[in-house]
């Protein structure tokens, strides 16, 4: 499991929103059962103009890893916004993962897309994508048969109406499309994270 928590450029400094995430994991660390999967801190971090060139951004980085979750405006991208993004890819030597990129499919062009994925940029969906209705369902699943999904996530806030549902979305991927599918997206995430881990600590 990646925890993680947003990170606001406008509302503080990375520092700042560091020390928080290291006070609320000192809290909830000692609360956890035994037998609690593995938790990586990380941040979905709001892209910002300049964000390419913030020093300690590898700090926002999935625990362990260079790769940086980034949430994207809910907008049209300009061309400025992407080549940004693939500065962080090019120039700072880092992964870039694209968080719940099933929420801007209808406002990009297709060559943003090819642009991005060309330069190493890397999508997620969330789990929510496949369990909506049957366009959102249809639009993931071609995403997902092209090999374009890096990562799929739960994008879970709490237990109620954001709850973990990532077991769902793959009854719905085995029915779709396979057991194969499943087993790769299982593997991609492992990997993911793995090859990430050993890229930033050699
Ligand atoms: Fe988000």
């Amino acid at each position: 499991m990646v925890a993680t928590p947003h990170f606001y450029a406008q509302k503080e400094s990375p520092e700042r929103f560091l020390a928080r995430r290291r006070e609320a994991w000192d809290r909830l660390a000692p609360a956890l059962p035994a037998d609690t999967p593995r938790l990586y801190l990380g941040a979905e971090v709001c892209y910002y103009a300049g964000v390419s060139q913030t020093e300690s951004l590898p700090e926002l980085c999935i625990e362990g890893s260079n790769l940086l979750l980034l949430e994207m405006p809910f907008q049209k991208w300009t061309g400025r916004v992407t080549g940004e993004v693939i500065q962080i890819v090019q120039e700072r030597g880092m992964r870039v993962l694209l968080a719940h990129i099933d929420r801007y499919l209808a406002f990009q062009s297709p060559d943003t897309w090819e642009r991005l994925a060309a330069n190493g940029v890397l999508f997620q969906v969330n789990a929510s994508a496949f369990l909506g209705g049957w366009s959102s369902r249809r639009r993931v699943c071609k995403l997902l048969r092209e090999g374009e999904i890096a990562a799929l996530g739960s994008d879970c806030h709490n237990m109620k109406n954001r709850k973990p549902n990532l077991s769902d979305a793959f009854a719905v991927i085995q029915k779709k499309i396979g057991q194969e599918a499943v087993c790769m997206m299982t593997e991609r995430a492992d990997h993911l994270l793995t090859s990430e881990r050993s890229a930033a600590n050699p």
